[in-house]
């Protein structure tokens, strides 16, 4: 680091878990890039004040975690389309003192998707099972693929249903009974697990029986921990295409550092420092 570094950090509350900071110094370092990257744990009564001290000190850029995804919106000055629709921001670009809050959630999960999983998400049917921030965060940019139709499916009916309707009609996002899943997920091309069912340390649960999926078509999580739930893991023995979270972690990094800094981002690199971080714990 010298006088000419450029800033960059993550804040949420908690923090200390984050694999970011590892995830992105390496990036700056693979692509010759001064940039640094801390992570700083910001409780909400300090929210304002981070974003205060962004402009203040000029940092080019921040990500955004738990609790401040949607709080963090009111302090910006501009929010992309889709940060709009998927109403939460977790990537900041300071251009210039302007600060534009943009969410690279979805759209990194669909990268992943596409990169590791399913390269054509056009006229195909994806069934989204829950309704909570991370399902509203992908369903924008899966709509963006020009699928068939997009099916959410959630415990909570009633969720399902407002979520659905609060997207336009063009995005083919509806809404189905919890007890028509099986039948939905029988004929789906793409299975999505938004849920937190089977997440550690309940890593024996399941979101829904993998049995009901048809054999060839890919069932996705947006867990990363464990890196194949039991969701993937008997899908996988069933004869299904599988796709884990961490890509979505990996990717939504990668958009991040591409607004940042305008060059193309080292993948490989974060995937293998994030994995090597993972099995040192
Ligand atoms: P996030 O923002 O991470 O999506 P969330 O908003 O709390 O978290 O949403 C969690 C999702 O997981 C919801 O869709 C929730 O279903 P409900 O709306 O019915 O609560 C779903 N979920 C959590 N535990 C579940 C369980 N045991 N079975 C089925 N769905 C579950």
């Amino acid at each position: 680091m010298d006088s000419h570094t450029l800033m960059f950090g993550v804040i949420g509350d908690p923090i200390r878990h984050s694999k970011s900071p590892v995830m992105l110094n390496r990036a700056f370092r693979e692509s010759g890039i001064n940039g640094a990257y801390a992570a700083f744990h910001v409780t909400p009564d300090q929210l304002q004040q981070a974003i205060a001290g962004v402009r203040g000190l000029g940092f080019r850029g921040l990500n955004v975690t738990i609790p401040h995804k949607i709080e963090v919106m009111a302090f910006l000055d501009e929010i992309s389309d889709g940060a709009k629709a998927a109403g939460a921001v977790n990537t900041i670009v300071n251009d210039n003192g302007r600060l534009i809050g943009y969410n690279t959630d979805g759209i990194g999960y669909v990268r992943s998707l596409k990169e590791e999983a399913e390269p054509n998400l056009n006229g195909k049917t994806i069934v989204v099972l829950g309704a909570g921030g991370a399902a509203r965060g992908i369903l924008w940019a899966l709509a963006q693929e020009s699928p068939a139709a997009i099916l959410v499916a959630n415990r909570t009916e009633s969720k399902a249903s407002e979520l659905a309707a609060s997207f336009s009609p063009d995005y083919r996002i509806s809404a189905i009974p919890w007890s028509n899943l099986q039948e939905a997920c029988s004929t789906a091309d793409v299975v999505i697990n938004t849920t937190s069912v089977g997440m550690s340390p309940n890593v024996a649960d399941l979101p829904l029986d993998p049995s009901w999926l048809k054999p060839g078509s890919v069932a996705s999580d947006l867990i990363y921990n464990p890196l194949k739930t039991a969701f993937l893991q008997q899908a996988e023995q069933l004869g299904c295409r599988i796709h884990g979270g961490l890509g979505m972690f990996i990717y939504q990094g990668a958009y991040a550092f591409e607004y940042w800094t305008g060059k193309p981002a080292p993948v490989s690199a974060m995937r293998e420092v994030v994995l090597a971080s993972f099995s040192t714990i």
